[in-house]
């Protein structure tokens, strides 16, 4: 009876962490579900290699189960050690053989797919992005360009963009499932890869190295528009004047807020490269407060008054003086208007 209660939980426990974890599939935010070239091939090596291992697993519980069986003491057989079989060279040779080959065919793909993700040999007459780390945000700065921005990478379709990658502080690491691998960040050496995204759409990228208190909200976006709607993009935010005056009382007053607290020592609009803080460019075209909430007046407010207890441990907290709602509120009606573009994630996740 004992026995049969402890595999009843097991089974409980199976089951309930199995309901658990097929929530890790969020569309756009799943490996399994790819919407790119490095996901495809990551997922097809996957497949592959899972493919094999439940085949070996169920040889061998097929053999296991019948030795079981079969040579099971029966009643009345005496007791006896059965014949002995070791150094029998056919079996020996039989399985150091058979694990060769599956060991094969797994490496022959998975070698040709790390040598075709690290090829590079088409990144100099491509868009090339510089992607930065930073606890706890991503700066982009599109080389050759003179665009730089934050959070949301924005790309086109069916192109390869090249991505070289570094960190100003710690190590962190740029995953975006549904569309590539994963790639550390490190300060000291610059890494590559490049990424293509098939289709339209926003896919949601997470920091995958544990990086400080922040790090599981270190999160950002590929947005992926057509190549047409790309290079609009681009015009739009080539087109930036970041000393445009802002349209309406409070915005104009919370602007002049934005100067005279200095803001812009960590946080330029406009193709500025200071990068101190996230590039507001296209503040108000985003769908997310610092990565992580709903992008609305409130949260930004709460985010301006007391950013340490959303993000622990970010930059920004007690680096300027202490603001007023109201004083917090004009501000941030100044930041929703930073919208220089037409195209924006929500057109890209229609
Ligand atoms: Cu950055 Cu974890």
């Amino acid at each position: 009876m004992k026995g049969w209660m402890g595999k009843f939980r097991a089974l409980t426990l199976f089951s309930i962490l199995a309901l658990i974890l097929s929530g890790c599939g969020k569309e756009n935010l799943s490996a399994l579900i790819p919407k790119g070239y490095g996901a495809e091939k990551s997922l097809d090596l996957i497949i592959l290699t899972a493919v094999i291992m439940l085949f070996v697993l169920v040889i061998v519980m097929l053999i296991y189960v019948t030795v079981l069986i079969r040579f099971r003491k029966k009643k009345g057989d005496k007791d006896f050690i059965p014949k002995q079989v070791e150094g029998n060279k056919t079996l020996e040779i039989i399985w150091t053989v058979i694990p060769i080959i599956l060991l094969v065919i797994i490496a022959v793909p998975t070698v040709s797919a790390t040598f075709d993700l690290a090829d590079e040999s088409a990144a100099s007459e491509s868009l090339n992005v510089e992607v930065t780390g930073n606890q706890y945000w991503w700066h982009f700065n599109y080389e050759g360009k003179e665009i730089q921005t934050s959070q949301d990478l924005y790309i086109p379709t069916g192109e390869k963009v090249y991505l070289n990658m570094k960190s100003s502080d710690v190590i962190h690491s740029f995953w975006v499932p549904a569309i590539s691998g994963k790639m550390d960040v490190n300060p000291a050496n610059e890494n590559t890869m490049f990424i293509e995204a098939y289709e339209e759409g926003v896919y949601y990228g997470k920091c995958a190295e544990l990086c400080g208190p922040s790090h599981a909200l270190m999160d950002f976006k590929i947005i992926a528009v057509s190549p047409e709607e790309f290079d609009k993009w681009v015009e739009d935010m080539q087109n930036v004047d970041p000393k445009a005056v802002a349209e309406g009382e409070t915005a104009k007053q919370g602007q002049e807020l934005f100067q005279k607290n200095n803001c812009m020592g960590c946080h330029a609009i406009g193709s500025s490269p200071v990068q101190v803080g996230p590039n507001l460019t296209n503040f108000g075209d985003r769908t997310r407060v610092a990565g992580v909430m709903e992008h609305n007046k409130e949260n930004l407010i709460s985010w301006i008054m007391d950013p340490n207890s959303i993000k622990p441990g970010n930059k920004m907290a007690g680096k300027y003086p202490e603001l007023s709602k109201e004083e917090a509120s004009k501000i941030a009606d100044y930041l929703l208007q930073l919208k220089p573009s037409s195209i924006t994630a929500e057109d890209a996740g229609k």
